[in-house]
């Protein structure tokens, strides 16, 4: 075979190939450009379909992949989005990412995930979304997210959760959004939230949770908005958002039958601007309730008692433009009265703020 003969032949296998190599999937979409998208939205896939080295988008939704086998995804270096919401997903095997360095969204929500294998998020280091919400992942274990250095918000809300472990989330050290709501969670262990400091969203509520978490809360720095309504919590203890009061803007504690706040409560909270206590028995605020910079505040189906303790209340009720649902259940001759309107509140002595310099002696 002479040499140009031999080149035409190279060329032609070269030309040959290259459709075959970046061929779009069967049935799917595929969009060129710099984008490289690949769609493949519910088309009774039931394998990883090999799709081009340079897709950045690949949409598997809706398909059926009981098990994400490991290397599914090896050679896919460039991929920055993976979708696989309601695939039926019950398994993600160890490695089942390998080669995702540069994914950043990886969705897995809708699925029947109940079997995470240790290794599974291995090579997801740029990885900074993960909704993997409605799922029945029972159990985290320590190390199993650890690998997902980047991760900013983690939406794990409507699975079968129980617990969390000390040292669940080490490693995830920039996680600002932490959604887990939706659980059977009843115990947060007093090492799970130390490597989350930096948490600004966390959402509890619709959890098994009937003590309030004191000692893995007080690691957390930052938080402005806190979520814990649909709890069995009855009581919530001194100091309870210290450690970040400084930075909550939004609590939610309504649907609780929480009956009490001890007195210092709310110690060290200065900014808090909207709390939701509605539909819990709640018969008293506490001193340290902060009114300063409150603007919205939900609190009906309260069994407020109206004395001169509600003062403040009061105060903060004539000076607000919004009028939210508060009514007395005693004494009786202000049962069903407004908070804001009884005469049971007339003529109460607001206490007096004391001065700095004498209140620490
Ligand atoms: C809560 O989780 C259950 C299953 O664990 C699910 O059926 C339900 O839809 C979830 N609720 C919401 C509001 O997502």
């Amino acid at each position: 075979m002479n040499r140009s003969a031999f080149l035409f032949k190279l060329f032609c296998l070269l030309v040959c190939l290259l459709p075959i190599l970046q061929a779009c999937p069967q049935n799917c979409h595929c969009h060129g450009g710099d984008l490289h998208h690949v769609i493949c939205d519910n088309v009774g896939l039931r394998k990883i379909p090999k799709v081009a080295e340079q897709t950045r988008l690949l949409n598997l939704q809706r398909n059926n992949f009981p098990v994400l086998p490991t290397n599914g995804f090896r050679d896919l270096r460039n991929l920055v989005s993976l979708h696989l919401q309601h695939s039926h997903i019950r398994e993600i095997s160890s490695g089942a990412f390998r080669g995702l360095k540069q994914l950043v969204y990886l969705y897995l929500s809708n699925n029947d995930i109940n079997v995470i294998r240790m290794g599974a998020f291995d090579d997801l280091t740029e990885l900074t979304y993960l909704y993997i919400d409605h799922n029945k992942i029972a159990d985290l274990p320590k190390g199993l997210l650890s690998p997902m250095i980047n991760l900013f918000i983690l939406q794990l809300g409507s699975n079968k959760l129980r617990e969390l472990k000390s040292g669940v989330f080490s490693g995830t050290k920039d996680l600002r959004w932490l959604y887990l709501s939706n659980n059977s969670i009843s115990s947060i262990q007093p090492g799970a939230l130390d490597d989350v400091e930096n948490l600004a969203i966390f959402h509890l509520d619709k959890n098994q949770l009937t003590s309030y978490p004191l000692a893995a809360m007080s690691k957390l720095r930052v938080v402005e908005d806190l979520k814990l309504s649909h709890n069995p919590i009855k009581v919530i203890p001194d100091l309870a958002f210290q450690s970040f009061g400084r930075y909550m803007e939004t609590l939610s504690l309504d649907n609780m039958g929480l009956e009490k706040f001890s007195d210092k409560a709310f110690a060290g909270t200065t900014t808090l601007k909207t709390v939701h206590i509605e539909n819990n028995k709640l018969s008293s605020l506490p001193g340290s309730f902060p009114f300063n910079r409150l603007e919205t505040l939900t609190m009906s189906n309260n069994p407020w008692h109206c004395s001169c303790q509600l003062a403040p209340l009061r105060r903060w009720l004539e000076s607000t433009r919004s009028r939210p649902d508060a009514a007395c259940a005693s004494p009786s001759q202000a049962r069903g009265q407004q908070i804001r309107d009884t005469a049971a509140l007339r003529g109460c002595k607001l206490p007096t703020r004391r001065s700095k310099k004498g209140s620490r002696h």
